[in-house]
């Protein structure tokens, strides 16, 4: 019996549900210097075959640190860019710091200071401090009307290509045409494929007092000292609430953010902020992201090769492993560091990271419906073992693996040269399956796993049906109707459960409009069934169902589908008898349609 994790979820919410997309991979550094390398970028990815969907674009992508802005030498036209990542079923994230620059040429400064919107010093002055724009005002975000004025930023009309006073951008245009025939444009600057990263809202100030504002500096009638932990949440609501309006309430948001507090889970992604290129580091990024979960924060990842220093080849590839199979993925790194693109690391370790990247992109559907399941329940995403097995006090003090939902355990190597690594595989009752080999091994017993490189230790509880998508293309996105396989890993008794998740991924149809697919997969007595969990909704897909595979199965004799309509037709299989795997091919039938499966 699982331990429910966190009851006071009823009151500071559950997880939001994610676009599918922010689930895939995400590549950043601070920072792709221009529009020509975010395309380069871009390139290398499908050049090298590694399946991508989302580049970042940090603080310099900014005329000046001024947020909402481009700097028009290097993102002349930030739609293009955004267009031609969309025409790929790609999308960008740039950041909006809440520091904002003060400068009487500033459309952003000037509004908020005109509103009185400013945290203020004890004086009642407006509190200036010093972060990447030089001196700065912090909005105060713990104020509805700050927050209401900050989501209209989010507008595709508000966020410009360029963004300052129009006497001051007339004068700077014309500079810089002479300079470099920067063609003037005062176009948009965002689309819908643009999302957000808020960084530095604890606050961040350089030169305050324990690096922030002092403990007396005024947000309404409050303290810093009394609301100071709630400021970062307040940010991250006011810019998901931003990305949600300028959709007109359709879609889904993502923010990421680093600062957060109890309930910021329903407003998007947190990241455990700047580590390092170190073995430590990367261990320590699976008990953080435990310790997340269990407080009710899923959407959670570590900066993938570490934010400072430079990995070796081998910590790059061992991250890499890791952050495939840890909610939020994605690499970071610092101004100061070497470039890191997967493919800058040699054929071998590219051949590498691009199989665990792959391997992320298969089992997005297992890992979108683990997301909806903590939206529904509160329950973690990635969990520590003692979750599902409490009773089993072997399990309560491991923190270097963990299970992503119910069904997967994952024992990342994180050990320099590691030769191999010893996995505990709980439940006196349970059989796990390695999910490369299908090796059956039996629970509860500590497994020695000899590993190389390309070893990253994962199992699928017996018992369990999870569905993947083994057709791997450019993005998520241009996988949405592709068809799905159903690994069915049979427990001792021979019987597996599990739940196929389908909507259009990334708009709030799901919620509103109980616009999805629901689905009940069983396998007892030699049959298989998918069986409806919302019959009310009326989404209908195009994915349907491309293989079976039976693992832990005894050779049948014959293999009959009975679809929706009861038609019933023969179903190709072949079965290898090493590993007691048996494989249907092509059962054809709609993902979102009843059907049943016998095996004779
Ligand atoms: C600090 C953040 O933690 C880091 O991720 C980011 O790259 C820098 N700020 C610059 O924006």
């Amino acid at each position: 019996m699982a331990v429910v994790v966190n009851p006071g979820l009823d009151r500071s919410g559950t997880q939001a549900f994610p676009p599918l997309s922010t689930l895939g991979y995400h590549q950043c550094r601070w920072n792709y210097n221009d529009q020509e390398d975010v395309k380069a970028v871009d390139q290398g990815f499908d050049e090298y075959d590694i399946p991508l969907d989302f580049i970042w674009l940090d603080i310099e992508h900014t005329d000046g640190k001024r947020y909402f802005t481009w700097d028009p030498q290097k993102f002349p036209q930030p739609k293009e860019m955004l267009q031609g990542l969309m025409e790929k079923r790609r999308k960008m994230v740039t950041i909006v710091d809440p520091h904002i620059k003060v400068d009487s040429g500033y459309r952003i400064h000037n509004e908020i200071r005109s509103k009185n919107l400013y945290v203020k010093n004890k004086d009642g002055a407006d509190y200036e401090g010093w972060c990447w724009p030089g001196n700065a005002g912090y909005p105060d975000f713990t104020n509805p009307e700050m927050r209401t004025w900050w989501a209209s930023q989010f507008a595709y009309d508000q966020y410009k290509d360029r963004n300052i006073l129009k006497w001051e951008y007339q004068i700077r245009t014309r500079e810089r045409e002479r300079e470099l025939f920067v063609p003037y444009s005062s176009g948009q600057g965002s689309m819908e494929n643009l999302y957000t990263w808020n960084d530095m809202n604890e606050p961040s100030v350089f030169n305050g007092p324990e690096v922030t504002t002092h403990k007396d500096a005024l947000f309404g009638r409050w303290e810093n000292r009394d609301v100071h932990n709630l400021y970062g949440l307040y940010v991250h609501m006011a810019t998901a609430e931003g990305l949600i309006q300028r959709s007109g309430g359709k879609e889904r948001p993502f923010v990421l953010s680093r600062a957060f507090f109890a309930g910021s889970q329903r407003y998007g992604a947190i990241w455990t902020g700047d580590n390092s290129a170190e073995w430590g580091h990367l261990k320590i990024s699976i008990p953080m992201c435990l310790s997340l979960g269990l407080v009710g924060i899923s959407f959670c990842g570590a900066d993938v090769g570490g934010f400072f220093k430079h990995p070796s080849a081998e910590l790059l590839v061992r991250w890499y492993q890791a952050g495939a199979y840890q909610p939020f993925f994605r690499s970071h790194a610092h101004l100061d560091t070497p470039r890191r693109e997967p493919w800058l690391f040699g054929p071998g370790n590219t051949a590498l990271i691009r199989e665990v990247i792959r391997q992320r992109y298969r089992l997005l559907p297992y890992w979108y419906q683990a997301f909806y399941n903590a939206y529904r329940t509160g329950q973690p995403v990635m969990r520590a073992l003692w979750v599902e097995y409490p009773e089993d006090p072997a399990t309560f003090a491991i923190e270097n693996e963990y299970l992503i939902g119910q069904d997967l355990l994952v024992h990342p190597v994180t050990d320099e040269g590691a030769k191999s690594v010893t996995a505990y595989l709980p439940g006196k009752e349970e059989v796990w399956y390695d999910v490369h080999t299908f090796q059956k091994h039996e629970g509860a017993q500590n497994l020695h796993i000899p590993v190389t490189m390309s070893s990253i230790p994962v199992f699928q509880r017996g018992g369990s049906i999870i569905s993947r998508k083994d057709r791997i293309r450019r993005s998520s996105s241009c996988m949405d109707d592709d068809p799905y396989t159903l690994y069915v890993a049979l427990s001792a008794q021979g019987t597996a459960e599990g739940e196929l998740y389908i909507d259009d991924f990334h708009t709030f149809n799901f919620e509103k409009e109980k616009q999805f697919i629901h689905r009940q997969l069983s396998f007892s007595d030699n049959v298989l069934t998918s069986r409806n969990l919302a019959p009310d909704s009326k989404f209908t897909t195009a994915a349907w169902i491309e293989k079976v595979i039976i693992i832990g199965a005894t050779r049948p004799s014959s293999v009959s589908l009975k679809a929706a309509d009861g038609a019933e037709s023969a179903v190709e299989f072949d079965f290898d008898s090493e590993a007691s795997v048996l494989t249907m091919h092509k059962p054809g039938v709609n993902a979102g349609t009843d059907w049943t499966v016998m095996l004779q």
